[in-house]
């Protein structure tokens, strides 16, 4: 089993959207079995709660419901259980290799996988408008092929 963890700061926006979707990625390319996906905020403000309405109403949007995920917060522990923790900004990259004792290889920014743009970081669209959450998934998207792409090219590794 490959384990995948998306880090954001209030687990309630960026990194229950990416969990949602990139779930629904392994399951349609038939790796349910094979990848454990999960998502945990840096900061425990939303702990028991469920995704904020906007990324809710945004993942369903596009055919992903998110609604009975709940926020909790990242420890130790999770760095050591999970084979890939992908922040979403580079204040929740910082907060993890404090978490961790340092920077380790497989704590990295998520958009680090995206192919087709520049950007690295996941804007926070805590305190805007829709429009910031389509922007958000429009990322996800983009950096979702190619953690699968590397997430299988593992898997095939004799
Ligand atoms: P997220 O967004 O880190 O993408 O879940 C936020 C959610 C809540 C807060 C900030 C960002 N907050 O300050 O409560």
């Amino acid at each position: 089993m490959i384990k995948v963890l998306f880090v954001c700061l209030g687990n309630i926006c960026r990194s229950p959207m990416a969990e949602g979707l990139f779930r629904s990625v392994v399951e349609k390319r038939g790796l349910a079995d094979r990848v454990y996906v999960d998502s945990a905020g840096t900061h425990g403000y939303h702990i028991g709660a469920p995704p904020d309405e906007r990324a809710r109403q945004t993942m369903a949007a596009h055919g992903v419901d998110i609604d009975v995920l709940e926020g909790r917060k990242v420890n130790a522990v999770d760095l050591d259980q999970f084979d890939y923790v992908l922040a979403m900004d580079r204040n929740n990259l910082r907060d993890l290799e404090r978490l961790g004792g340092g920077p380790r290889p497989h704590v990295r920014l998520f958009l680090e996988f995206a192919c087709s743009r520049a950007e690295r970081e996941v804007p926070d669209p805590y305190y805007g408008g829709p429009e910031g959450f389509e922007r958000v998934y429009a990322l996800l998207e983009d950096a979702a092929a190619g953690l699968l792409a590397d997430i299988e090219g593992r898997l095939n590794r004799p």
